[in-house]
């Protein structure tokens, strides 16, 4: 019921319009209208007043043999012009089989670029940059919302591959599954970087600033030098590494680095590899550090690594 009231304020006027412009002979196809939205007509004679189904008055048969036309839109609508302009309000979003020609059209990119702003992801590396904020948790709410405003304002219309908030929008995509929902999907090693990052978290807040540094000049991704690209994109990720591993660690690095070329390779449009070196790290914070500052933690985390310098040695 809920769905049919949000519906009917987009439904009264193109019912109204069509009303007005069709003589009742034309209006066959009504009940089969009426029945899909959940409404339906009194008689078939299509000018009569309608009511909710399931409020009262539920008495007359719906004529299925009425609908000669696809199952998706009203026949003499689809016959015009294959435009989804042709097909009334919200349909598209409910039906998959494409009867409403969709796949024609382009995306307006402006919604994107909303909810994008939302939380400030202006390129690849700001996606990364999401793990250090604040409250991660928190933070993922926002982001479930801001992927599922993009979902819906992108389900009947597609993005060109080399548009940037489209990239933009696959690697938030992807930064969701794997950190905010677990890397639910994907492989143990994922599952266990995603562990990891969590638990990096209380150090990751702090490697802010050094996260912003390593950041690229402005549209660096956006060059058309493919070779030029991929080299800035593993001079940022080197740079996350080298910064991560003497704030938080070489193990909190390698998960960090992991994760930001997988993530800023899907928000590119260059494909670029992840170099298979890792940069040298003088002088690594210990893992006993970066865990926590709190005395009792520190406690925990020693015998914790104690155990970790015993399995190092076996
Ligand atoms: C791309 O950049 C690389 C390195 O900066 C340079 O050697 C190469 O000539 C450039 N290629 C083109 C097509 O400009």
């Amino acid at each position: 019921m809920s769905t049919t009231w949000r519906l009917l304020p987009q439904l009264l006027l193109p019912l109204l319009l069509i009303l007005f412009q069709l003589q009742t002979t034309e209006a066959i196809w009504f009940p089969w209208y009426f029945h899909r939205y959940g409404f339906e007509a009194h008689s078939h004679g299509a000018t009569t007043k309608v009511l909710p189904s399931g409020k009262a008055e539920k008495t007359t048969p719906i004529s299925k043999s009425s609908n000669a036309g696809s199952a998706t839109c009203p026949p003499g609508y689809q016959l015009k012009e294959r435009t989804p302009a042709t097909c009334p309000p919200g349909y598209q979003l409910k039906s998959k089989s494409a009867a409403c020609p969709s796949e024609s059209r382009l995306c307006d990119d402006n919604p994107l670029v909303m909810q994008l702003a939302r939380l400030y992801v202006v390129s690849p590396e700001r996606i990364v940059l999401l793990l250090a904020q604040p409250m991660l948790m928190e933070a993922c709410e926002e982001i479930s919302d801001v992927v599922d405003h993009i979902r819906s304002a992108t389900s009947n219309c597609f993005i060109s591959d080399d548009n940037i908030y489209g990239k933009l929008a696959d690697g938030l995509k992807y930064y969701k599954e794997e950190v905010c929902d677990g890397g639910a999907d994907s492989s143990s090693s994922n599952k266990k970087r995603c562990a990891s990052l969590n638990e990096a978290h209380s150090c990751l807040k702090e490697l802010r600033t050094d996260m912003i540094e390593c950041e690229a000049p402005a549209d660096w991704y956006e060059q058309r030098n493919a070779t030029k690209v991929c080299q800035t994109f593993n001079d940022v990720l080197d740079c996350y590494y080298t910064r991560g591993a003497m704030l938080c660690g070489l193990e909190a690095a390698r998960h960090l680095r992991s994760f930001a070329g997988d993530s800023m390779k899907r928000s590119m449009i260059h494909a670029c590899d992840v170099n298979r070196r890792l940069p040298r790290v003088m002088d690594p914070m210990p893992v006993i550090t970066a865990a926590s500052t709190n005395s009792l933690n520190v406690l925990l985390a020693s015998s914790f690594v104690s155990l970790h310098i015993i399995d190092i040695f076996i």
